[in-house]
């Protein structure tokens, strides 16, 4: 592909009380992100014609409902499934569940959420939507935090280690061009 965007959705009602997991809808801070979206795409793609991609949650939807482009909604892209430990803060897990949070702090890559994902679980079902990235021109990608982590560290062939780690903002747009060798970055920061 010529140019990949991608972004996190806008902050949910979820973000705000440090919950994890479950399908909240954007808080007001969120909305306002998804009603500046338009611009700051449309200022940054220059003449790329952009198809946008989202997961089947609503917080993505909502994030991308002003974008006027083609849509197509991927269940592989819906957020890492904490399994048991949906909905609840991490002081509730660490609370509830002491010996798994230690185990997650010891190998974040590896660990699986009980009745839930790993991040290596994550990087396998992403697999086909980074096959059908990499036959497509250009994409936006309106994701989750931990889905992103995965695409980055995929383009910048980051080491596993590192990918449950990377910092990727909310309220910001990362354009990705692949390279023979590696892959240029620009980030755009959203004016709210
Ligand atoms: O639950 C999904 C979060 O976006 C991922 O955050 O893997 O750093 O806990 P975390």
């Amino acid at each position: 592909p010529r140019n990949i965007f991608m972004s996190r959705h806008g902050e949910s009602q979820y973000n705000v009380e440090g919950k994890i997991g479950g399908d909240a809808p954007l808080s007001a801070r969120g909305m306002k992100y998804a009603q500046v979206l338009p611009a700051l795409v449309k200022d940054n793609i220059g003449d790329c014609e952009i198809t946008v991609w989202t997961s089947t949650l609503q917080r993505t939807i909502q994030t991308a409902q002003n974008l006027p482009y083609q849509k197509l909604t991927w269940k592989s892209l819906d957020e890492l499934d904490a399994g048991v430990c949906d909905g609840m803060t991490y002081e509730e897990i660490e609370d509830e569940y002491p010996d798994d949070f230690a185990n997650r702090d010891d190998d974040k890559f590896n660990y699986r959420y009980r009745g839930g994902e790993s991040y290596r679980d994550v990087v396998v079902r992403l697999e086909p939507v980074i096959m059908e990235l990499e036959r497509q021109a250009d994409i936006l990608i309106i994701g989750h935090q931990a889905i992103i982590r995965c695409l980055y560290a995929y383009f910048h062939s980051l080491p596993q280690q590192e990918l449950p780690y990377i910092n990727i903002p909310l309220h910001t747009l990362i354009k990705l061009t692949p390279k023979a060798y590696g892959c240029d970055e620009e980030r755009y920061k959203a004016p709210i």
